[in-house]
């Protein structure tokens, strides 16, 4: 493999020297393996740097900083026996991807103690969407904290500091994008019929692609983005008194939910294809995290889960336990004895346990569009 890669970057310095790089059209008609390499490496020496944008689903601890506010045990139980501001009774599968590519795991962007910014940082923040909401830390402010986090490491690295990143390092960076979720939950919230909630889609997406566009013309040239997961399976939104067309499907989901995320999903798959030939130094891999985590619930047991839609930390009994009033850390709650068994940590958010999986399914390229490897881009 490492010998094929290299066969294959000599053929690319080749093509470059022989100006084949130059026009866009040449460019597009290179095969498929040397767009590929053409990706900047995000490792350079072999230094992992990573920029990642999103939700609850990848915040390290940045709603925690930002808020100043303490998410109490049982948050963290199984890995880090402490609370981190992370949802979860431990790693996230951001921390997972960190891992495979043995480095620390990101320090959220707004963490003033004990954060290490040499291989990156995490801008993402719990409760926050795409347009902005009652959470301050829509994706267009996570972008504008990003610009303004580069320019200052710039500033500092230019008077001598160490451990940040420099202008190489922004350029190889991978920027990872994990957002939508909080847009579809908020509009299903409050009360919008389902064609409602399609109709918002478009503007959703299009605060992704600027979010992209933004970094792309910045100099970053490496993306990563998952799409967005099962809604309707979450625990939280099977609670809620059930509409006329709320049916179930096999799996104990919400039909219209599930339907509304695949739409959501279509659309950002159509335009990131589009994307890839407008930001044309680009590698933009998109990952159908909605396949992953449907076939975790789908086939749960064969992952060793229980009912795929109790919570594990929670208020109220089977089915779902799940209570809006009384959720996760409220000492009401019922916590589960075995978390290893549950898919959902409390309703919204995902077990350690079913993080791993999750991560391990990224990692095998499988629900991957182009299929690079996570470490593809630290690969120099
Ligand atoms: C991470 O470390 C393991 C064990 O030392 C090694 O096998 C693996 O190749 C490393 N991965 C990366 C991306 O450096
Ligand atoms: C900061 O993170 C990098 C990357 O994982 C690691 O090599 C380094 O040792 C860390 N520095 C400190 C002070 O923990
Ligand atoms: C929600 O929508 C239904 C049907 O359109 C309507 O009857 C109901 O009053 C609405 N509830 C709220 C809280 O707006
Ligand atoms: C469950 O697993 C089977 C066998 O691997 C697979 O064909 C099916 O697509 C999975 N279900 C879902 C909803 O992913
Ligand atoms: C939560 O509290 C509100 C206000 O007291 C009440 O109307 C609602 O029914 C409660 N929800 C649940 C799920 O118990």
């Amino acid at each position: 493999m490492a010998g094929e890669r290299a066969t294959e970057r000599r053929v690319l310095r080749r093509e470059r020297k022989r100006g084949l790089m130059g026009g866009r059209e040449k460019w597009f008609s290179l095969t498929a393996s040397l767009l590929m390499l053409a990706a900047e490496s995000a490792c350079g020496g072999g230094k992992a740097v990573l920029f990642n944008f999103g939700d609850s689903n990848s915040d390290t601890g940045g709603l925690s900083a930002g808020l100043g506010y303490i998410f109490p045990l049982p948050e963290g139980r199984v890995f880090f026996h402490r609370p981190t501001g992370r949802l979860c009774d431990g790693r996230l599968t951001l921390d997972f991807l960190c891992e495979s590519l043995n480095t620390s795991y990101l320090s959220p962007y707004l963490e003033s103690l004990g954060s290490n910014f040499s291989n990156g940082a995490n801008f993402a923040i719990a409760g926050a969407a795409t347009l902005p909401s009652n959470n301050p830390f829509s994706l267009s402010i996570q972008v504008l904290q990003f610009l303004r986090f580069k320019s200052r490491s710039l500033e500092l690295v230019a008077q001598g500091f160490k451990d940040l990143v420099n202008e190489e390092g922004f350029k190889k960076a991978l920027y990872m994008v994990d957002i939508g979720q909080n847009d579809l939950s908020g509009a299903f919230d409050s009360n919008a019929t389902y064609d409602q909630v399609v109709s918002k889609i478009p503007s959703i997406i299009s605060e992704i692609i600027n979010a992209l566009k933004i970094l792309y013309g910045t100099g970053g040239r490496n993306f990563w983005i998952h799409n967005t997961g099962p809604l309707g399976c979450l625990p939280q939104k099977l609670s809620l008194p059930r509409k006329d067309d709320s049916i179930l499907d096999p799996y104990g989901c919400l039909t219209p939910l599930n339907n509304a995320a695949k739409e959501f999903n279509t659309q950002l798959s159509t335009l990131f294809y589009e994307l890839r030939s407008e930001l044309s130094e680009a590698t933009i891999v998109y990952t159908d995290i909605y396949s992953i985590k449907h076939d975790l619930i789908a086939n749960h047991t064969r992952y060793g889960f229980e009912s795929p839609v109790m919570v594990c930390c929670g208020y109220g009994g089977p089915p779902y336990n799940y209570n809006a009033n009384i959720t996760c850390g409220n000492p009401a709650c019922n916590v589960c004895n075995e978390d290893q068994k549950f898919v959902s940590w409390d309703g919204v958010h995902y077990s350690e346990a079913a993080n791993t999986i999750v991560a391990s399914r990224i990692l095998s390229t499988e629900y991957s569009t182009p299929k690079l490897k996570f470490d593809f881009f630290c690969s120099s």
